[in-house]
């Protein structure tokens, strides 16, 4: 295992659309290999999330792992989970407001809308077929990770740039309303 280096917005590697993995290559070595490492890096970087092109690998995997993550304490726990070519379908067309951040952008958050519920689809790290639905801040994670491998970042989604703002200027001024109805959101839709 190994932790790689974060490519960082401005990085052509973040705007590309990563290809499939196909069935015959993901439990090869390097395909497992990738993973660990995903997971890894993700992990020393306190994420929530990272998607493989974040670690200059420009392929269709994501890894997820939520548990009291200092970055984001409002989150539900998501167990840790590999997906490989995932597919994000909004169950309707219930929107959130989720303050996101970003390993591949620094000390920024903002405010993107998001779906509220979702259904995923996609392989394990050994390609077996995986499924489930997802709400709130969970749905927003998969909608996140997912985005990165079709080029995106969340700040083509920020609504409004005036919600941009510094890690340091989030706690100051942001902080406490967006957790107070981040309780709110939680209650609501679970994780
Ligand atoms: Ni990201």
């Amino acid at each position: 295992m190994a932790i790689r280096k974060i490519a960082q917005i401005g990085h052509p590697i973040l705007r590309e659309r990563a290809r499939e993995i196909t069935a015959e290559e993901i439990e090869g070595a390097e395909m497992q290999q990738l993973v660990d490492d995903l997971v890894e890096t993700m992990h020393d970087a306190n994420g929530a999330g990272l998607a493989a092109p974040q670690i200059y690998a420009s392929v269709r995997m994501v890894a997820i792992h939520v548990d009291k993550n200092p970055r984001y304490p409002h989150k539900p726990p998501i167990p840790l989970t590999i997906l490989v070519n995932p597919v994000v379908t909004p169950l309707d067309g219930e929107m959130f407001d989720n303050y996101e951040g970003c390993l591949s952008v620094p000390n920024l958050r903002g405010l993107v809308p998001r779906y509220a519920h979702v259904k995923v689809t996609g392989w394990d790290r050994h390609g077996a077929e995986w499924s489930r639905e997802a709400h709130g801040f969970t749905a927003g994670t998969f909608q996140h990770e997912l985005d990165h491998l079709d080029g995106a970042v969340f700040l083509d989604r920020v609504k409004d740039p005036r919600s941009l703002t510094t890690w340091d200027q989030y706690d100051k001024f942001y902080k406490e309303s967006f957790v107070e109805r981040a309780h709110v959101l939680v209650a609501k839709y679970g994780g």
